[in-house]
């Protein structure tokens, strides 16, 4: 049987395992899939051992993107627009990289939720990795304009920066100062994990602004957002199961049903 595995830290809550496994079963296949836990200043070691050993395919979370793509000898274009690599493999000797967090967010998006991005004001809160890692392909889908609001304003106009010239207007501000309304919010605070949003003005969104969170449950940001009456809100369970589809396919040269996964992750949850 193929070994792949997920590394992070902590990583007992990943539901990756989970949804390669589904994915193999479509084929009437089995994947040996597993989590491991890497120590933080240990990451690459484990990559290490876990190639020299066999293994076919990796992903890698939270907090070894960025580690993930400082090892790998050959980066895809997606990886290198994103600076952080979730997607591992080994050919002709060689450690490669790939990032499917963006194209899994913009497949959701478009594909599943049938949200149109062309020509729309998006409005993206928080400038951390998540972010940098989905604005590439976000900005290929040709929207109106991207602003990325942050706590520290800086840190957004650094990647308002680093993303502007691509044909798309790309602007970065503080929290504190955004003026709504938005037709699209996507929510990458990651104290969303925690219930612990920042207050965000009411004002941001209209009864026509549908509102994303990459994070996936009941989420504070999406809690809020129907409390102001957004069109349409929807978590990133989507998201996480496209990014996975992506990385298999990679992996495998065959792309899964995805729409039959997220229903029965949905059911489960
Ligand atoms: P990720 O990989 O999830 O993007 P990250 O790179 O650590 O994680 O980025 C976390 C993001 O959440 C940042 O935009 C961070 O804002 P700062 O750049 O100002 O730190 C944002 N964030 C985290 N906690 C927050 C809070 N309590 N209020 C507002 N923003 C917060």
């Amino acid at each position: 049987m193929q070994n792949f595995a997920v590394f992070g830290n902590p990583i007992a809550h990943s539901r990756s395992p989970e949804i390669h496994q589904l994915f193999a079963a479509q084929r009437g296949e089995q994947v040996d899939y597993r989590r491991i836990l890497a120590p933080l200043d240990g990451f690459a070691a484990e990559v290490a051992h876990f190639f020299t050993g066999g293994g076919r395919g990796a992903n890698v979370t939270v907090p070894f993107k960025e580690q993930a793509y400082q090892l790998c000898e050959v980066l895809a274009e997606r990886a290198r627009s994103a600076g952080a690599v979730n997607t591992l493999w080994r050919q002709d000797g060689k450690l490669c990289g790939d990032n499917t967090d963006g194209i899994g967010l913009i497949t959701d998006i478009t594909t599943n939720l049938e949200w149109s991005l062309s020509d729309t004001r998006v409005l993206i809160l928080g400038a951390g990795g998540a972010v940098r890692g989905v604005l590439g392909p976000l900005l290929n889908e040709r929207p109106g304009s991207v602003l990325i609001a942050n706590r520290t304003r800086d840190k957004a106009r650094d990647l308002a920066l680093i993303f502007a010239g691509r044909g798309v207007p790309v602007f970065g501000c503080g929290l504190d100062e955004l003026r709504g309304p938005f037709d699209l919010v996507i929510n990458a605070i990651s104290a969303g994990l925690d219930g612990t949003m920042p207050p965000l003005a009411t004002t941001l969104i209209n009864d026509k602004s549908r509102c994303y969170d990459m994070v996936y449950g009941d989420t504070p940001f999406l809690r809020w957002a129907n409390q102001c009456h957004a069109a349409a809100t929807a978590d990133g369970l989507g998201m996480l199961v496209e990014q996975a589809a992506e990385a298999f396919y990679i992996w495998h040269g065959w792309r899964p049903d995805t729409q039959a996964v997220i229903n029965h992750l949905r059911q489960g949850a």
